[in-house]
């Protein structure tokens, strides 16, 4: 049976137990909605934990749009049986207002500074999205305290942001270990996302676009095509391809070096390449991206 807490400092109390016993955490942070991307996270830290535990919350701290907040899609009740299913120990909740005791109002909650990995990209077209991300992962990583924590790379930048946190918690005897995880896809290549609960069918196949020219980048790049410049641009004109281009709308299509995030200048050598796209089909903004391979 699955236990099921209404707060991080029940949480915490459980996770606490649990490490005094010399019991190895996994964990999962989620905002619910579940699908197969999540429950991947939860199975690899159920194989390498003794025991895992997940957390639902929808944390309106990383929503920069509130309309985008207000359709994120909730069903509390059947995320919990499915964690239970999977074999998920513990999953908690909480109030924004829980993971803050410090302040009486949340307007007064102090954002977090994701750190260079923040900068582009997400940062740029989604102001106070990857603030919103690390202010609450922060909390969150505090409530489950030394453990494994899983993430989808399917959020690349979301990693990254979440290492660089890692870090500075390390500097304080909090350690947590980030383990990246592949994305899982529909088998269209879509990869999936609470949010594609948002689109008809029509509109998925649209957005599977966005895995077939991530796809041809990688093809390129395994010829030879090494230019940065040049990969963008043949990510921007197959998304753009006019057999789609009415329903797609993109934020950015770009090339970066994973090692290397602040090296994007034109002109810059690449030498482990990762494309990432972030496009609106129709009113849903959807994210993914690709590792194109090293030189
Ligand atoms: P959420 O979007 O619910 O995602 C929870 C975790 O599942 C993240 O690590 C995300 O990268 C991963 N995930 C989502 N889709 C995936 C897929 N198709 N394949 C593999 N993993 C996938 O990301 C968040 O929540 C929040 O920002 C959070 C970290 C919980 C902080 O609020």
């Amino acid at each position: 049976m699955i236990t099921s807490l209404p707060s991080p400092s029940a949480a915490s109390q459980w996770c606490d137990r649990h490490r005094n016993e010399k019991i190895s955490i996994g964990y999962v942070p989620t905002m619910g909605a579940l699908h197969e991307g999540h429950l991947s996270l939860v199975a690899r830290s159920i194989a390498e934990n003794e025991v895992t535990c997940a957390s639902i919350f929808v944390n309106p701290l990383q929503f920069n749009n509130p309309d985008d907040l207000k359709k994120y899609p909730q069903n509390r009740q059947r995320d919990i049986e499915t964690l239970q299913r999977v074999g998920c120990d513990m999953v908690y909740t909480g109030l924004l207002a829980q993971f803050f005791p410090e302040v009486e109002d949340v307007k007064q909650i102090k954002m977090n500074d994701p750190g260079p990995p923040g900068k582009g990209l997400e940062g740029k077209f989604r102001p106070g999205h990857l603030e919103g991300v690390v202010t609450i992962v922060e909390r969150l990583f505090r409530t489950v305290g030394t453990c494994r924590a899983y993430f989808g790379e399917k959020d690349y930048q979301q990693t990254l942001v979440v290492n660089h946190l890692a870090q500075r918690l390390k500097g304080e005897g909090l350690i947590i270990d980030v383990v990246p995880c592949p994305t899982i896809r529909e088998n269209s290549g879509l990869a999936m996302s609470s949010r594609n609960q948002r689109l008809t069918e029509n509109q998925k196949q649209v957005a599977s676009n966005i895995y077939q020219a991530l796809s041809r980048a990688k093809q390129s790049w395994k010829i030879g095509q090494h230019d940065p410049a040049a990969l963008q641009r043949q990510l921007r004109e197959q998304l753009a391809h006019p057999d789609i281009s009415p329903d797609i709308s993109i934020d950015y299509a770009a090339v970066r070096d994973q090692n290397n995030w602040s090296a994007h200048t034109p002109n810059t050598e690449i030498s482990n390449a990762r494309a990432l796209v972030a496009a609106y089909v129709g009113e849903v903004r959807l994210i993914d991206n690709l590792y194109l391979g090293g030189r």
